[in-house]
């Protein structure tokens, strides 16, 4: 495997893989990998003849109090655990090479609309963060196949319509949430649970299933099952962030023609902001 810091080696790289004409599917993350980044891997070689993944904590998403410095960086265990998937390179670009001018001077991509709402309301410029460092690697990669999680599902339909919206040419591809036993969403914000936290955490999922449930079977309308859920995290010790139930194309309010939705839940445990979402079929009206 590859390891890569600089924009010319990669190119180098890529370069060679298209005069073999050779496929390239893309992972990125901003490493401290778990098992669900290693299945959006996994996904990933099964799509093309090499995978490469790019391990890069973004300043531009963070907003000025988030935990940029202190988010985890396990820079070495991440690259023996994607050695051993058989990953052909990690990209693993500095801020200086991403951002060379500093991020005041940095060109950026919004992504309007979807961006506005939800996360994109309680983190302020967050996604246009997501969708310049993305927008930038998909130049730098130039894959076929680009791979993300769905547990960040207001993230996947930005990039989706950044991409329809910029022309830029690869298929995006969401993978279902990898999940622990309990429910609760692998995500590496998750060990700064403390024991008690880590406990109650999973309520996050079992109460928007069973609201999923309750929509589709028409005992709960949506803004019924948006108060119950609330109700059931406040009672629980969570601090809400939002508790949403969309349309899960637009992220707004579901209508007569909506017929697939979501639940999109964040919410605070102690400073630990988690979010979750789970999508649901509406019957035809
Ligand atoms: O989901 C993430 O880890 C990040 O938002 C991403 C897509 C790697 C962009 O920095």
């Amino acid at each position: 495997m590859q390891i890569i810091y600089s924009l010319s080696d990669l190119r180098s790289a890529r370069q060679e893989w298209r005069a073999s004409n050779a496929t390239v599917a893309f992972v990125p993350t901003m490493g401290n990998l778990h098992q669900g980044h290693l299945n959006l891997v996994k996904a990933a070689k099964r799509m093309a003849s090499h995978v490469v993944v790019s391990i890069f904590v973004n300043p531009m998403q963070f907003g000025a109090n988030e935990d940029l410095d202190k988010y985890p960086r396990t820079f070495e265990a991440d690259c023996k655990a994607l050695e051993e998937l058989g990953v052909s390179a990690v990209f693993a670009p500095t801020p200086a090479i991403m951002y060379p001018n500093g991020l005041a001077q940095q060109t950026s991509v919004e992504v309007p609309g979807i961006s506005d709402v939800l996360c994109g309301e309680s983190r302020p410029g967050h996604f246009k963060g997501v969708a310049t460092v993305v927008c930038k690697l998909f130049n730098m990669v130039e894959p076929q196949f680009s791979i993300f999680g769905e547990k960040d599902f207001q993230q996947l339909q930005v990039i989706r319509q950044m991409v329809a919206d910029l022309s830029i040419n690869t298929e995006v591809i969401g993978i279902a949430t990898e999940r622990a036993d309990d429910g609760l969403a692998l995500s590496s914000r998750n060990q700064y649970l403390n024991t008690e936290q880590r406990v109650v955490a999973p309520i996050i999922y079992q109460t928007m299933t069973q609201s999923c449930q309750a929509i589709v079977e028409q005992t709960l309308s949506p803004d019924q099952a948006q108060s119950h859920i609330e109700r059931i995290l406040t009672e629980n010790g969570f601090e809400i962030d939002y508790v949403a139930i969309c349309d899960s194309d637009s992220l707004q309010s579901i209508t007569q023609e909506t017929q697939q939705g979501v639940i999109l839940i964040a919410a605070f445990l102690g400073t630990t902001r988690l979010i979750d979402n789970h999508r649901f079929t509406l019957s035809a009206k």
